[in-house]
């Protein structure tokens, strides 16, 4: 089984980014993960879409199609999701309906310093996902609140009970992936 990964954080030492890899680290045998950058993506401009997909966007297109389920684990900005994130999300759904994320399923994770754990910010994500006809993963959530003392300086998540709770998240959304 192929798993797409998203980071919606270009931070180097993203928690986030350490959210997914944690999961690589969890994950039952027969998986493969693939972490798709998305800082290099131009900023969405119809004019340039009109014109055909920068190679970017279009690298990030077939990485999406070629995977069998997409993660992606959001940062809270300001009770949304970053930016950057819908960005690429808005460049991979189109032709609308029908793009890479139509019957794609979708699991999301977040993690943030505060208590709130991103849950705003995936409860928007949920609705951008389900806009673009993504099926999303329901349950269980990855909410991780508190995070100063959960992962190290590096963004690696330290924290064991997280990390037994990731390692559930991740083989019940592979199973969920892997259910037609
Ligand atoms: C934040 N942060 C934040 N945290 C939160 O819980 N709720 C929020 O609404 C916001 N808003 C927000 C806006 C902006 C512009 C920034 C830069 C930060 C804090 C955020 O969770 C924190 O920076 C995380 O470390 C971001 O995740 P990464 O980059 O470590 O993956």
């Amino acid at each position: 089984m192929k798993l797409a990964t998203i980071a919606g954080s270009l931070r180097k030492a993203s928690i986030n980014r350490g959210l997914l890899e944690a999961c690589q680290d969890v994950a039952p045998g027969g998986i493969t993960f693939e972490p798709l950058p998305i800082g290099e993506l131009p900023h969405y401009d119809e004019d340039l879409a009109t014109q055909g997909d920068p190679e970017a966007v279009a690298r990030f297109k077939a990485a999406i199609a070629a995977a069998d389920g997409l993660l992606i684990a959001t940062p809270e900005y300001n009770y949304s999701v970053p930016g950057v994130l819908k960005n690429a999300l808005d460049w991979a759904s189109r032709p609308a309906y029908r793009s890479v994320f139509a019957g794609k399923k979708t699991g999301m994770l977040g993690a943030s310093y505060s208590v709130v754990g991103t849950a705003r910010a995936q409860a928007h994500l949920k609705g951008i996902m389900l806009g673009m006809a993504a099926p999303v993963f329901p349950y269980p959530e990855v909410l991780v609140g508190a995070a100063k003392e959960k992962f190290d300086t590096d963004g690696n998540l330290t924290d064991p009970s997280t990390r037994e709770h990731l390692a559930g998240f991740v083989a019940a959304f592979a199973t969920w992936v892997g259910t037609p």
